[in-house]
């Protein structure tokens, strides 16, 4: 997909971050582009910020925990651009980041996947895996689960969807100066009260604040796009974290011996 040009762009946690410098960057590309957020006001600055130079950049609340919301933004899309582009850790803290990390990317395909191949253009697909989708560590459990969930499912997606010219990208940053590290901003009181946060929050609270721009972010989304990339990389110096993992599971694997030939071949 290398001209993006008046196609469609749905951004969930579009109103901060690294969702925000993805819609900016794919309507300055002359992309049409919905935010998604849960939250109002950070979403209607970032509306208010963008629409001046940038007519085509709509909004929406929506909530990616609840499939029936992210349905109903999706035809809101279609309505809005016509289908251009439419198709130790508590148990409470396992829910909330499954059902955002996971179940809101679950959402989002299922909402978009059969208006993409309705209109029958082809599209593109980016589900915000991490580095995380590839790394585990302490503390990390419940988000590196979420994570390594993306990435399956977008290595899956991406067969899939290849007959029917949708691409799909697995975006895996390493740290990026977000306000990720106050996301509990937005725990749901159904969780019941948030967990206290970790020994580890402020240590990754700061290589947060000393992270990559979202912006720097956004601009290897749209170059992955473009050359229809599986995974978009953002953090060299992570690269020997991921030989190690893959190194490690090779070694282990040679011990069974040779494969036999015929499955090899
Ligand atoms: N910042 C990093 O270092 C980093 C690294 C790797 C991956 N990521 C991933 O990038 C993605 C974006 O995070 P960010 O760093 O931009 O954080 P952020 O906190 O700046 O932005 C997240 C946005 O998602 C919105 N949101 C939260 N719950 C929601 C819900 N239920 N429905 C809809 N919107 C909701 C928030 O209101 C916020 O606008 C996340 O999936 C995160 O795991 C971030």
């Amino acid at each position: 997909m290398n001209d993006l040009a008046g196609k469609t762009a749905f951004v969930t946690g579009g109103a901060s971050g690294i969702g925000l410098a993805m819609g900016r960057a794919f309507a300055e590309a002359g992309m049409r582009v919905m935010l998604a957020d849960i939250e109002p006001k950070p979403l209607q600055h970032a509306l208010e910020a963008l629409q001046g130079n940038l007519p085509e950049v709509r909004g929406v609340l929506c909530d990616v925990r609840d499939y029936d919301a992210v349905e109903r933004a999706a035809h809101m899309t279609v309505k809005a651009f016509g289908n251009a582009g439419a198709d130790n850790i508590s148990l409470q803290d396992w829910r909330w980041v499954i059902d955002i990390n996971l179940m809101g990317v679950v959402h989002g395909v299922k909402a978009f996947v059969a208006l993409l191949k309705t209109h029958g253009e082809g599209g593109h697909i980016v589900n915000t895996a991490s580095m995380a989708g590839f790394l585990s560590g302490t503390g990390f459990g419940a988000y590196t689960a979420s994570k390594f969930a993306v990435v399956g499912i977008s290595e899956a997606l991406a067969t899939e969807l290849e007959p029917h010219g949708i691409g799909v990208s697995i975006l895996c940053p390493g740290w990026v100066a977000t306000c990720i590290s106050e996301s509990r901003r937005n725990w749901p009181k159904e969780y019941g009260a948030p967990p206290p946060k970790g020994p580890l929050s402020e240590q990754f609270a700061e290589l947060i604040r000393n992270g990559m721009a979202p912006s720097d972010v956004a601009e290897l989304v749209l170059k992955g796009i473009k050359d229809n990339e599986l995974y978009i990389f953002t953090h060299p110096e992570m690269r020997p974290w991921l030989e190690k993992r893959v190194d490690r599971c090779l070694v282990a694997y040679r011990k069974l011996g040779p494969a036999p030939q015929e499955i090899m071949g």
